[in-house]
């Protein structure tokens, strides 16, 4: 048996206000488009905006459905966007950020993990890490440098 350990590093920001700029005007895009949520039975509204390396944003937002698993979540309606629009265009950072109607929302809300492993495909395609940026509807702000760090032992086209 040989023991194997995994790590991740994430950073912890203590509110919008810490983080760069360029991915504060990314996580009003986020926020903005939060709005655009179509959850009647969550009452949770998830925002999600992706930079392009054509300087391009693509947004989505989360949509529900009556029966429940076709809904899709924002971070993918976000990403199958901007694969539909731009699919030669690298995605360099995502900000997401997500509000309920029932409370509030104050510490930073990761991705799930079918969202992960949707996300962690275009970084396998594009051979560069995606930059993920995420929070609540107020407070920290976490970052990962890649989607790997929310994804060790991915599956990706090399298990295949
Ligand atoms: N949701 C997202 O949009 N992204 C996530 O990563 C987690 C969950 C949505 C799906 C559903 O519409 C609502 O939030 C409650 O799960």
């Amino acid at each position: 048996m040989k023991p194997l350990t995994i790590t991740s590093r994430l950073e912890v920001y203590e509110s919008i206000d810490e983080i760069p700029k360029d991915v504060q005007d990314l996580m009003q895009e986020a926020t903005e488009v939060r709005e655009n949520a179509y959850a009647p039975y969550s009452s949770f509204k998830v925002g999600a905006a992706i930079l392009l390396e054509n300087g391009e944003i693509v947004v989505g937002s989360n949509q529900e459905n009556a029966s429940y698993p076709s809904g899709l979540c924002a971070e993918r309606t976000a990403v199958y966007s901007a694969g539909a629009k731009y699919p030669n265009s690298r995605i360099l950072k995502i900000a997401i950020t997500a509000k309920s109607l029932r409370h509030k929302v104050i510490s930073p809300v990761p991705p799930c993990g079918a969202c992960r492993q949707a996300l962690v495909e275009y970084e396998v395609k594009q051979e560069e890490p995606i930059e993920l940026y995420f929070m609540g509807e107020t407070g920290k702000v976490v970052k990962a440098e890649s989607i790997k760090d929310l994804l060790p032992l991915v599956f990706d086209n090399s298990c295949l």
